[in-house]
Parts: C-alpha cells; sequence; structure tokens
C-alpha cells in the first residue's frame, strides 16, 4: 500500500500514524521514541489528549530529525474564538516545542466553553467552525503550521465549509473501520477530493469504548481472521491495512513496544479481500466514538445499515 498521501500542499504525509489519544504522558514519550526508531514517521496528537508536550520529548529522544517527522495535533473546542486561534496554536507548538505543526485539525465543528458555575461542564458556543477556520487559515500564512484540516465533522459541515474557506482542508480525521464504513460519505470525499484518515481503525479494542460495544470484536471476525491467516499477519493488521487499501492514511494507537512494531506489517489487500470483510459485517453498524454530548447535538452520519 502507499507509504505516503500527497496532500493539495504538495506535502508527503506517512500514511500511518502513531494514534495518542489515551496514552498517558511518561508512556507516550517512551512509545513515540520507540515507534520512531521502528520506521513511523507520523505522530498524531491533539490539545486535549494533554500529552503534546510528551509527544514532543518523544520526537527529541527519538534522534531523529524533525524535519523528518509529521506532527499532526488539533484545536480544542474551547479555543475556536477567532482570536484565541492564533494564541492555541503557539501553546501547542510551545508544548510540542516544535517551530511549525504539520498538520493542524478544528477536532469538532462545534465550539464549547466551560460553564463557570460549573453547573453543567460543556456549554455549546455561538461560533461558525467558518469564522474558526478563517484564523485556522492565518496561521497557515503566518507559517506556524504546513497544513489545515478537519476532524469529525457531517457531510453538510464539510459542504459548508467548503464553499467558504480561502485554504481547503486538506484532511478530514473521522472515526473507520468496518462497523463504520461510511460508504456513500466515503464517495463524496472522493469526488471532491478530500483525503480521509481513518481513527479508531481496530475499534472496539479500545477499553473506553468498551461498554458502548454492542457487536463482537472486529478483530474476531471470520473474515478479518481468514485474511490475517492468508497474508500471515494479525488480525490488527488486516485492519490496518483495510484502511490503507481503501485509500485512508490510518492512526493504529498503541504504547505497547511489540504492538507498535506489529501494527506497520501492512499488505495490500484485493477487491476480493475487501468485499469479504464488508459481506461479513454488514447490517453492523457501530459508531464507538459517541460525541453528542460534546457538540451539542446528535450526530448520526454513516450509521446507515445500508451503507
Ligand atoms: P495498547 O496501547 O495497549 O496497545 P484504536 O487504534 O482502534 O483506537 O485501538 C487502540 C486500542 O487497541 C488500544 O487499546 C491498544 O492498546 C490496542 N491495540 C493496538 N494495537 C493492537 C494490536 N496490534 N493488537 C491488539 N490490540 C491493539
Amino acid at each position: 500500500p502507499p507509504t505516503h498521501i500527497i496532500l493539495p500542499s504538495g506535502d508527503r504525509m506517512p500514511s500511518i500514524g502513531l494514534g495518542c489519544w489515551q496514552s498517558e504522558p511518561e508512556a507516550l514519550t517512551k512509545a513515540v521514541a520507540y515507534a520512531i526508531k521502528v520506521g513511523y514517521r507520523h505522530i498524531d496528537g491533539a490539545t486535549i489528549y494533554g500529552n503534546e508536550k510528551a509527544l514532543g520529548e518523544g520526537i527529541r529522544q527519538s534522534g531523529v530529525d524533525r524535519k523528518n517527522i509529521w506532527v499532526t495535533t488539533k484545536l480544542w473546542n474551547d479555543d475556536h474564538r477567532p482570536d484565541d486561534v492564533v494564541k492555541a496554536c503557539k501553546k501547542s507548538l510551545d508544548l510540542l516545542g516544535l517551530d511549525y505543526i504539520d498538520l493542524w485539525l478544528m477536532h469538532y465543528p462545534a465550539a464549547t466553553d466551560t460553564d463557570p458555575n460549573n453547573e453543567v461542564r460543556i456549554k455549546v458556543l455561538d461560533i461558525p467552525y467558518t469564522d474558526t477556520w478563517k484564523a485556522m487559515e492565518d496561521c497557515v500564512e503566518a507559517g506556524l503550521v504546513r497544513n489545515i484540516g478537519i476532524s469529525n465533522y457531517s457531510k453538510t459541515e464539510v459542504e459548508n465549509l467548503w464553499n467558504d474557506c480561502r485554504i481547503k482542508p486538506a484532511v478530514h480525521q473521522l472515526e473507520r473501520h468496518p462497523y463504520l464504513p461510511q460508504k456513500a460519505f466515503m464517495k463524496y470525499h472522493k469526488e471532491i477530493g478530500l483525503h480521509v484518515t481513518a481513527y479508531s481503525p481496530l475499534g472496539n479494542t479500545n477499553p473506553s469504548f468498551a461498554d458502548r460495544d454492542p457487536l463482537p470484536p472486529i478483530q474476531k471476525n471470520a473474515a478479518v481472521q481468514a485474511l490475517a491467516k492468508k497474508y500471515s499477519i494479525s488480525p490488527a493488521n488486516v485492519l490496518i491495512s483495510l484502511q490503507l487499501s481503501e485509500g485512508c492514511s490510518v492512526l493504529p494507537k498503541s504504547v505497547a513496544p511489540s504492538r507498535i512494531e506489529e501494527n506497520l506489517k501492512v499488505v495490500e489487500l484485493s477487491s476480493e479481500d475487501i468485499k469479504s470483510i464488508a459481506n461479513s459485517t454488514q447490517g453492523q453498524r457501530a459508531r464507538y466514538c459517541d460525541f453528542s454530548e460534546i457538540i451539542g447535538y446528535k450526530y448520526y452520519e454513516g450509521l446507515d445499515d445500508s451503507d
């Protein structure tokens, strides 16, 4: 499968990135340094993960030149006021210990604030994401970030932004695995030329999703297991390979050295292979990262059983 994705800026983004959500800072520094040592060149962080400092430290400990590593991080929802955006960007740079970010994503198309009375933890603010985006564009023009993109947008939100921006989003990062293939939404991305990065490619193995999982673990799926056998790789490798073979970049998360290394073993799946997974998961749909509470409205795109 392709080792890099060429973005509209001409930059080459490595197609496998190390996911950093739910990694404790100390473990993350070690995980990042180890990942770079075994060949990763793409690390996917976010301000809300609370570990940007540890991420930057891991890059320095690896000894590999920063310019050879792709660093993604994300603007959190409480920094959506246009005046706060550049400050948030500089704060991320400061924590990471870097002087530019390769890819900066708007984490959600939703502005929120902490309620000063603390009665409800999150308050949704009326700040259009198109205004927040304009301030992110300013950060590109100021040389603080090389590429900007989005995450967790619905189709309507992508359309609104796509038609009201100076710099088009380079990437859309969203949840994607065999229980959430989002065929029609994927086709739409292809049509407009917006690259998709898949998070949670292993879906239900994430402990924080355990109580939300109505379905058998996707790694136990018979078609996934059969392909693992066919190619002498692990079921996780099949799931990571699936994303790459469908044209996405992919972000497996791990802090365990053995799994960090294992997750790089990918193969090109044939269209028959891909179809076998689709057939065996037909009608089984789940979105593990249900962020309705964060954004203040229900988001169900892609959960249609027929999709
Ligand atoms: P750990 O960090 O202990 O390796 P996802 O990327 O879909 O969000 O899944 C992440 C979860 O899957 C984490 O709990 C991670 O745990 C686990 N994981 C990562 N790689 C593998 C693998 N190769 N096999 C099994 N579980 C894995």
